[in-house]
């Protein structure tokens, strides 16, 4: 295994703390918790029971068209959410915003449907992600470029169940 980026313990603080501010921000609503399959969904997990609010929660699966095109912003829809957004209050939950592009996708089709409001909650963005336009209001830890795995981020699916984030050595 690589080098350990954030340790279980520093995850966790950081995600009481972020838990802490959607409850002050959103007192007195029920926001929908939106996670982004797959790799949000140790995140999410965490999240959600750090907001002591009545949260709902919904997921929705996004699937870029093969690295070769995913510089062109091309992203398709895998699983759509159940829940009518309408007029809520919805934090979409990242993993990591790498080049922003899922997200921009993202933004375009919920804003579409009419929400009271759009958020977007990342655990990780990237130092070169550019943010600007994207609604990022929460994000957990700013990174570099190295390839991370665990709590939810995986190399082709392994790792996502890591209780902390490690640089990925590919000599595993
Ligand atoms: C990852 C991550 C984000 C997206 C970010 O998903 O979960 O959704 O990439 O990259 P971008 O900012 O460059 O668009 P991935 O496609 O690896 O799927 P997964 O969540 O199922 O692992």
């Amino acid at each position: 295994m690589g080098r350990v980026l954030l340790t279980e313990e520093q995850i966790a603080a950081r995600v009481a703390e972020i838990g802490a501010q959607l409850t002050a921000d959103y007192a007195g609503r029920r926001p929908l918790l939106v996670c982004v399959l797959r790799g949000a969904y140790a995140f999410m997990t965490d999240l959600a029971r750090a907001v002591d609010l009545p949260v709902e929660i919904d997921f929705i699966a996004v699937s870029s068209y093969g690295s070769a095109t995913r510089t062109s912003g091309v992203v398709r829809l895998v699983k759509d959410l159940d829940v009518e957004i309408t007029d809520r209050d919805v934090v979409l939950v990242e993993d990591i915003v790498d080049t922003g592009l899922t997200l921009r996708y993202l933004r375009r089709s919920l804003e579409a449907r009419g929400p009271a409001s759009l958020e977007v909650c990342t655990l990780l963005a990237r130092e070169s992600a550019d943010l600007d336009g994207l609604g990022v209001r929460y994000v957990g830890f700013t990174i570099p470029g190295d390839f991370v795995i665990g709590y939810g981020l995986d190399a082709a699916e392994r790792y996502r169940n890591l209780r902390y984030l490690a640089v990925y050595e590919p000599q595993d």
